[in-house]
């Protein structure tokens, strides 16, 4: 696409965007002065569906109404609540609708996949994972490999860039695994890492997972609801991800969590994975529900659930072929916009669209302080993406309720700040 950087230029392309009436389905947080915020944030916490409202005071409704018949006798019954969101999860991962399920949250599902999954046995008892992991995937690791009576220090594998550079290539995990695969129980692998905004070709990892004899699992937190995802044609092991970023469930929403139909291997269980016609005989054998449904552990959160109905129903609607449409070229606009207002600025998301999704991580190079002095400003002009010590913005356009004035808004404010802040 030719870009132009002007102001009029972003208004007719957000004129042409055929998505352009799904913002008005959000609430867009706003200023002191009322006026709307530029919010390139949902990598970090996604905005609410207006119609969640709704959902949400429906369940407190019927609460109210109905208290214990609620389970079944709710508008949705809160029972089968999980199935409410089956289907969207299943069309958003790519996953057949007994693959998925909507669950607890994603640290926890990582930790209970991990005790089914990470079955160190002989010389093979590595976990690998990215150099520079979300630190709450590295302490689930570490400590899975610790509470196995094995040393993190030995078992857990840390796989970095390349010298002097900000993202790892394909072909170096690649390699790492036809070498030492034979040592490696599993590989965890984010489908976009969360602080480079790198996107990785999943299907490509997990053959070369497999052809080690290594099990494939995946972190989809930053992927879920911004990139096509294909888990189950890819073969994928297993997966998990939150429900709060570009899903747009909510602060602390529910989770959830793949598990491919080929496998079912012993696992840690609760009352809610328990078939459901015979759950409430409280017998005291587990007797598994088929598939997914079947890892539950306990009852579902219905107030956190509820608001990521009405989110699917927006995903469903505008369709993720369409959506990824628009998130390359928002996205695409964002990247000219910051090497022409803000040329100082170090990208660190690759440049090619199918190696990211929504986000632009940016390096704000100089002396101690600047990085966090440009952001505090842009946060001051509400132009609202997030901070990672010790030098790096992140901004996410997020196609589903930004536009590309909002791009053209925050490159602006970002390039004057860097002016300002030398
Ligand atoms: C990649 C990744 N892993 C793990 C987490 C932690 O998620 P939770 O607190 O829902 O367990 C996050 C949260 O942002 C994340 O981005």
């Amino acid at each position: 696409m030719n870009y132009d950087p002007t102001l009029e230029f972003a208004r007719r392309l957000d004129e042409a965007d055929a998505l352009r009436a799904f913002r008005g389905r959000y609430a867009l947080p706003r200023d002191a002065e009322g006026e709307p915020l530029v919010y390139l944030c949902g990598h970090s916490l996604g905005l609410m569906p207006l119609a969640a409202r709704g959902l949400v005071l429906e369940e407190l409704d019927d609460w109210a109404q109905l208290a214990v018949f609620g389970h079944e006798h709710a508008r949705r019954p809160w029972i089968p609540y999980h199935e409410n969101l089956r289907d969207g999860l299943a069309s958003l991962t790519g996953a057949r609708a007994t693959e998925v399920v909507a669950m607890s949250s994603l640290t926890v599902n990582l930790h209970l996949l991990l005790a089914a999954f990470y079955r160190p046995s002989g010389a093979r008892r590595r976990i690998v994972i990215e150099a520079g992991a979300f630190s709450s995937d590295r302490h689930a690791v570490a400590s899975q490999i610790a509470w196995r009576g094995l040393d993190p220090e030995e078992a857990l594998v840390e796989l970095s860039p390349a010298a002097g550079a900000d993202t790892i290539a394909e072909e170096s995990i690649e390699a790492y695994l036809e070498e030492q695969g034979d040592k490696v129980a599993l590989l965890l692998w984010p489908g976009v890492q969360y602080r480079t905004g790198q996107a990785f070709d999943l299907g490509r990892i997990v053959r070369a997972a497999h052809r080690a004899g290594c099990v494939a699992g995946l972190d989809l937190a930053h992927s879920i609801g911004n990139m096509p995802l294909a888990l189950h044609d890819i073969d994928a092991d297993f997966a998990v991800w939150c429900s709060y970023k570009y899903l747009n469930g909510g602060p602390g929403a529910i989770g959830g969590c793949f598990i491919h139909e080929r496998h079912d291997p012993p696992h840690l269980a609760g009352w809610w994975g328990h078939e459901a016609a015979t759950r409430f005989h409280m017998g005291p054998e587990f007797q598994a529900a088929a598939g997914a449904a079947g890892w539950q552990i306990s009852n579902p959160p219905i107030l956190s659930a509820a608001p990521l109905i009405a989110s699917l129903a927006l995903f469903e609607q505008t369709g993720l072929h369409r959506l990824r449409q628009k998130s390359v070229a928002l996205t695409g606009y964002l990247e000219y916009l910051i090497d022409r207002l803000a040329p100082d600025l170090q990208l660190i998301t690759p440049r090619a669209p199918d190696s990211r999704g929504c986000q632009l991580s940016v390096r704000v190079n100089g002396p101690p302080g600047r990085g966090q002095r440009v952001f505090d400003t842009l946060t001051a002009r509400g132009v609202i993406g997030d901070w990672r010590q010790p030098d790096t913005i992140r901004l996410a356009p997020t196609p589903l309720y930004n536009t590309f004035a909002d791009v053209f808004r925050g490159a602006e404010a970002l390039g004057r700040a860097l002016r300002e802040q030398r």
